[in-house]
């Protein structure tokens, strides 16, 4: 490393949007550029990315952050990757071309291949060696499909020249000049492919789901050299210095790397990630056990209560029906009205994910009636994503020796005062938000620039963060609390909605 760096470039490939932020020497922010990325739905259920948008929103958003503060790429010491995870997709490596548009994380297209799998027995052996719980949710059934449509469809391509990868080996394979293909165990970890206790593809999964292991990337430590970029691209080598599964790399940013810390991140779905240290630990409520991170030998695991939908319920009361012109706005619709009058959402957008794990269940409103309000339905929608929140927590508490007595917060929609209040309501516990909420960005910037040796010490970082401000529970207690009765009922009514 150059004496001359003076930043991070932290690479957030989100599943919204992609964002590019430059990290000083402080740890503090100095500048972004972020740009949203197209969501496409051929079909109910089913969630598609172009992966060409994807590679070519990082470049012009590592173009546009260098240029927004005013910065030289020379400048930059290290780059941190984070991505959304599970979502995967199919290239041809001389080519470069993608074979099919990525399948999101949220698609559920393989909902009959999972059932397949589970009547004939294989659930309980898929979650022993990968940790998941047996859903449409991770990319094994996805890269099964994919190269299934690739077959029937382009009986053309040499399947030689075939490269599977989730997003941070798309990217990463595209920064580096197509020279590395690779990935972090975080991210392998939510293949459904990789064994959880070795951190190498398991040969009887990857045999299980048809994929040949040559497609498959190498797996390298969450923090440490993934490769340079290719200097035609910024016009010098910059060293990627970490790669994370984005909730990994939250967890990372709070500082939640000893048994017992966990966060919680509002994004495009809702992430309850606990760390459980080197101690691999099983959950009995239908969590997931998975890679935190790992360093040289060293590997952290956590457990972790996947909601599927979060923002994305905001984004569609936007995009979708129109309910409302901005996410912002919510917060005083929410707060124009004393409750939310009956009514219930239930947010299975894509399903639903821990506790229930119900693949064919559907998103509802319920409980309407005559008097109901536009602001009713959009509190309804945002108390829905804390009810979601209070079963995850009440599911770790039963797997863990100490209740958890508080939650740490961040993502987009914990800029929501409403939210967080009636999430301390509701849980009964303080809720802590962060001045930075893109944690998971903050926490790509802390293990590269670590890895990297811009930084030294990860307490210092941690340290140097700022708490927003913190949630206490309130008058509104009970009622959200009871509410919260209500609306278990309404999940299942929405439960296995599907034929
Ligand atoms: O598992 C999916 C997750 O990584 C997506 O994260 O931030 O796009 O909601 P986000």
């Amino acid at each position: 490393m150059t004496s001359n760096t003076k930043y991070i470039l932290a690479l957030d490939v989100g599943t919204t949007g992609t964002r590019a932020i430059l990290f000083d020497r402080q740890g503090a922010m100095v500048g972004q550029a972020y740009k949203e990325l197209t969501q496409y739905y051929p079909q109910p259920g089913w969630l598609e990315h172009d992966p060409s948008a994807i590679w070519r929103d990082t470049r012009e958003m590592i173009g546009d952050v260098l240029v927004n503060t005013d910065t030289l790429a020379s400048e930059i010491a290290a780059i941190g990757l984070t991505v959304q995870r599970e979502t995967c997709l199919l290239w041809d490596k001389t080519t470069g071309q993608p074979l099919h548009k990525a399948i999101v994380w949220q698609d559920r297209r393989t909902t009959a291949r999972c059932n397949q799998l589970r009547a004939e027995g294989k659930a309980a052996e898929i979650q022993e060696r990968t940790g998941l719980v047996l859903d449409a949710y991770f990319s094994a059934t996805k890269l099964g499909w994919l190269l299934d449509w690739v077959k029937e469809n382009q009986p053309e391509v040499n399947l030689e020249n075939v490269l599977a990868g989730t997003v941070d080996t798309w990217v990463l394979w595209q920064l580096t000049g197509r020279k590395v293909h690779a990935t972090d165990h975080s991210n392998a970890s939510r293949t459904m492919l990789m064994n959880l206790a070795t951190g190498h593809w398991d040969e009887s999964l990857l045999s299980l789901f048809g994929i040949p292991r040559y497609m498959m990337p190498e797996i390298k430590p969450s923090l440490g050299c993934f490769g340079t970029t290719n200097p035609e691209l910024f016009g010098v080598e910059i060293p990627i210095m970490a790669v994370f599964g984005d909730q990994q790399a939250a967890l990372f940013a709070h500082g939640c790397d000893r048994p017992g810390l966990l966060k919680c991140t509002y994004g495009t779905g809702c992430f309850l990630v606990a760390q459980t240290g080197e101690s691999l630990t099983r959950s009995h409520n239908q969590l997931l056990s998975t890679v935190a991170w790992t360093q040289g030998q060293q590997t952290n695991y956590a457990l972790e209560g996947a909601m599927f939908t979060s923002g994305a319920c905001i984004q569609w009361l936007r995009d979708g029906i129109g309910l409302i012109q901005s996410a912002a706005e919510t917060q005083a619709l929410c707060e124009s009205v004393p409750d939310n009058n009956g009514v219930y959402f239930v947010p299975a957008l894509s399903g639903l994910g821990a506790p229930h794990w119900d693949m064919k269940a559907r998103g509802s409103f319920q409980g309407i009636t005559g008097g109901v309000k536009r602001e009713h339905l959009v509190r309804a929608v945002l108390e829905s994503i804390a009810y979601q929140v209070k079963e995850v927590v009440d599911a770790m508490n039963k797997d863990g020796d100490q209740p958890i007595g508080l939650l740490k917060v961040d993502g987009g929609a914990s800029r929501n005062d409403f939210l967080m209040q009636f999430q301390a309501d509701v849980l009964g516990i303080p809720v802590e938000r962060p001045e930075i909420l893109d944690a998971t960005a903050q926490g790509a910037a802390f293990g590269a620039g670590l890895a990297a040796g811009f930084w030294t010490r990860y307490e210092d970082l941690i340290a140097q963060r700022q708490v927003d401000r913190t949630f206490t529970p309130g008058e509104g207690q009970e009622q959200a609390q009871a509410h919260f009765q209500v609306w278990l009922r309404a999940v299942e009514r929405a439960k296995d909605w599907m034929i």
